[in-house]
């Protein structure tokens, strides 16, 4: 467990066949605190990606700083696991073998490696499919494997980019419950990227919108619905207040980006 602090941060990249940058994001400050999970949601482009990557220490600074638990991010590191849309499996392993990989590269104890791999594919429900390959299974199976993989690392922070942004509405559903029923029982700092208002305020204690050109964030909304979370939770008055609240805001942006379209 672990706290973010995320301190006037910029990021710059180049414009692409162009020495010219331009700022990705712009003075972002924020706190994701000790044990809690924070979603991140905005329109495309607005450096969602660009945050997580800078926690994860895979992005250089334009200025500002990135500080986990007292010690500024400096570069990758130990202490950061990634969860990205598309499940990054090496197919010609098993199940088993992706999950010990991201143990091999850690270095961990060769004994513990399968004991540990296993424990977690068990918790994430494939305990039947440690044998599989990438290919044997479906979508959100092999979203599950990805997150086993993270969390068997014991990771500082889990940082997750649109994991579940591949899947059907269905599945993202079960998905979500299921990472909650993990993320509870040990509460690792979690940031969270999705396109989906509901998802972000079904999982998160605080909602983050973000907003674009440059990248900033643009409001914070607290959610104060009680865990552990339950579907019955999503007719709630809280809920759908915040709701509403999360599409005002995201709406805004949309509206401007509407207008650049119209004048093109
Ligand atoms: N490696 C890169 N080089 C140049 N531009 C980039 C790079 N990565 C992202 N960008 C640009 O930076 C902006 C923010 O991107 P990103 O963080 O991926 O946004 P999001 O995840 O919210 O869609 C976008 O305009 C994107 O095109
Ligand atoms: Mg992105």
């Amino acid at each position: 467990m672990s706290h973010i602090q995320f301190r006037d941060l910029s990021v710059s990249y180049r414009r692409p066949k162009s020495d010219e940058r331009f700022l990705a994001i712009d003075r972002i400050s924020l706190d994701i605190e000790r044990g809690s999970f924070v979603a991140v949601v905005g329109s495309s482009g607005c450096g969602k990606s660009t945050l997580l990557l800078a926690a994860a220490g895979l992005v250089s600074l334009a200025s500002g700083r990135v500080v986990i638990d007292a010690a500024p991010v400096t570069g990758p590191g130990g202490h950061a696991a990634m969860v990205f849309q598309d499940a990054s499996l090496l197919p010609w392993r098993s199940v088993l073998g992706n999950v010990r990989f991201g143990l091999e590269m850690r270095r961990w104890k060769r004994d513990d490696l399968t004991e540990r791999a296993l424990r977690h594919i068990r918790m994430v429900g494939l305990g039947d499919f440690a044998d599989y390959h990438p290919h044997q299974l479906s979508g959100g199976m092999r979203q599950r494997v990805n997150i086993a993989r993270a969390l068997a690392v014991d990771p500082e922070v889990l940082l997750m980019d649109e994991p579940f942004g591949a899947l059907d509405a269905q599945t993202r559903e079960v998905m979500g419950n299921e990472l909650l029923r993990i993320w509870e029982r040990d509460r690792k700092t979690a940031l969270f990227v999705t396109h989906d208002i509901e998802e972000a305020v079904f999982l998160a204690d605080k909602v983050v919108v973000m907003g674009r050109d440059p990248g900033r964030i643009k409001d914070v909304v607290q959610v104060d619905l009680p865990r552990p979370r339950s579907p019955d939770m999503l007719d709630s008055e809280t809920f759908v207040t915040i709701r509403r609240r999360l599409r005002e805001s995201l709406a805004e942006d949309m509206a401007s980006l509407r207008l650049v379209t119209e004048g093109v």
